[in-house]
């Protein structure tokens, strides 16, 4: 791969390491062979280690771009849809126009789940959180396709993408209507996929569902936003859990329970908590000084980015379409969008965050669009892991086609080092 080297010194010893190129961004330094010279290197929480090779997703934090093989995010949410985008994150090139419609056409092939599996819900109280179920029912999803896992079988791991990409919208909107004591409503063929999620979460048998064009485009931006974003937490933990061996529904899940926390996925309900607690813009003062008091564990959920140290793009395109979304919906004056829009405008102008580059994420604005859309924030990081699905998907792809090891970090031990059990 390479002929350039980095050269360490450690002690008396000089360590030359191997140093490799992408196609656009930061150079790395192959450190695996450090272990035979009896050192470690020591990154908690990954800031500088690069745990991959992928050619999937693109992140410049500096300048705030984000590129899904090499197209920027801020056109596919423009032009494309989110089913081409999963087409194009796991095939690399996007879907021809025949591509496409067959590949629209699959995914509505495989909507709706084993009717077995609504015992899963009702297993779960009603007020569980929808986190929790759909932990547990993806997770169960290999219970059904034991047959069908092979991950070392091309055609399988296709057939269990277009399984995951049709069948999380059902099992999400399974969640919300089982939480609210409503029938299921089953999926419709003559419905796209954004507007089939809307079906399935607010239609009821009584009558036929119209979706709203303008809540379904930003639906299906809200998934475009949310696909894929390099080398996440969550996408991680796919990864290692991929590593293993482990079936893809299996690894799926370990994915949706990485993205619950607050400081990932789960940071989009997070804001909303923050702006009601918040409750007036006479209090934002107040909060941002919390979010500066390092004895105070409170954080402005929705800000700061470990990659982007620029506007997120995706935030940008957020809050565009929150704008398009209560403008249609009348709630232009919505009291949550002002205190957002305030507390943006504060933090962006405050020594605190412009110092530590803290912009607005991903999670900042959807949660307002998701709210006026009628979805109850402890939805909002289920629609988050629905959309990121395919992101998931696509490394652990990416991951088990092509050479790997099963990831196994070390640590710098600081315990007790060896002492005798005081035999009485
Ligand atoms: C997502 O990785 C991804 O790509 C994730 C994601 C994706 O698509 O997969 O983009 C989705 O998870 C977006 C992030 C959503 N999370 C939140 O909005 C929660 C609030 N944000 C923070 O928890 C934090 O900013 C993180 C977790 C996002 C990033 O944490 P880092 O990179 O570990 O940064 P840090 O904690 O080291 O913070 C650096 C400094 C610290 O202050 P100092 O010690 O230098 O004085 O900035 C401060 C932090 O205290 N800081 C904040 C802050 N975020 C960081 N202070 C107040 N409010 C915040 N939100």
């Amino acid at each position: 791969m390479t002929d350039r080297k980095a050269t360490l010194s450690v002690g008396d010893k000089t360590i030359e390491l191997p140093v490799y190129s992408g196609t656009v961004g930061p150079d790395v330094i192959d450190v695996r062979g450090l272990v035979q010279e009896g050192v470690f290197t020591y990154d908690p929480g990954f800031v500088s280690t690069a745990a991959c090779e992928s050619a999937i997703t693109y992140i410049d934090g500096a300048n705030g771009v984000l590129l899904h093989r090499g197209y920027p995010i801020e056109q596919l949410a423009e032009h494309s849809d989110y089913l081409e985008v999963c087409y194009l994150l796991l095939n690399g090139e996007l879907p021809s126009p025949e591509e496409n419609k067959r590949f629209h056409e699959t995914i509505k092939n495989h909507t709706m789940l084993h009717d077995q599996m609504r015992n899963f819900f009702h297993g779960f109280r009603r007020d569980a959180h929808p986190m929790a179920i759909m932990c547990g029912v993806v997770g169960a999803l290999s219970a059904f396709y034991h047959d069908q896992m092979d991950v070392t079988d091309e055609k399988q791991r296709q057939i269990t993408a277009h399984r995951l990409i049709a069948k999380m919208p059902t099992i999400a909107a399974w969640c919300y209507k089982y939480s609210i004591g409503q029938p299921f409503m089953y999926p419709r063929n003559d419905l796209s996929y954004s507007e089939n999620f809307l079906h399935m979460m607010f239609g009821v048998p009584c009558e036929e569902y119209k979706p709203n064009p303008v809540l379904a485009k930003a639906m299906d931006k809200i998934f475009i936003l949310h696909a894929d974003h390099e080398q996440n937490a969550s996408t991680s933990t796919v990864r290692l859990a991929g590593s293993t061996g482990a079936n893809p529904y299996a690894c799926i899940a370990s994915g949706i329970a990485a993205l619950w926390g607050p400081a990932h996925g789960g940071a989009n309900e997070a804001v909303l908590d923050m702006l009601a607690e918040i409750g007036d813009e006479s209090n934002i003062e107040k909060y941002i000084e919390k979010a500066k008091d390092k004895d105070d564990p409170f954080r402005l959920m929705g800000f700061g980015h470990r990659v982007y140290k620029n506007f997120d793009p995706r935030a940008k395109v957020m809050r565009e379409t929150a704008h398009e979304v209560l403008r249609e919906l009348g709630l232009e004056n919505d009291p949550l969008l002002k205190i957002a829009q305030r507390l943006e405008k504060i933090a962006l102008e405050d020594e605190y965050f412009v110092e530590r580059k803290l912009y607005p994420n991903v999670d900042f604005y959807s949660g307002i669009i998701l709210k006026a859309i009628g979805i109850p924030t402890s939805m909002f990081t289920v629609i988050f892991a629905m959309s990121r699905t395919i992101g998931w998907f696509s490394h652990w792809n990416e991951m088990v086609s092509g050479n790997y090891r099963i990831g196994r970090p070390r640590q710098l031990y600081t315990g007790p080092t060896k002492r005798d059990y005081p035999v009485k």
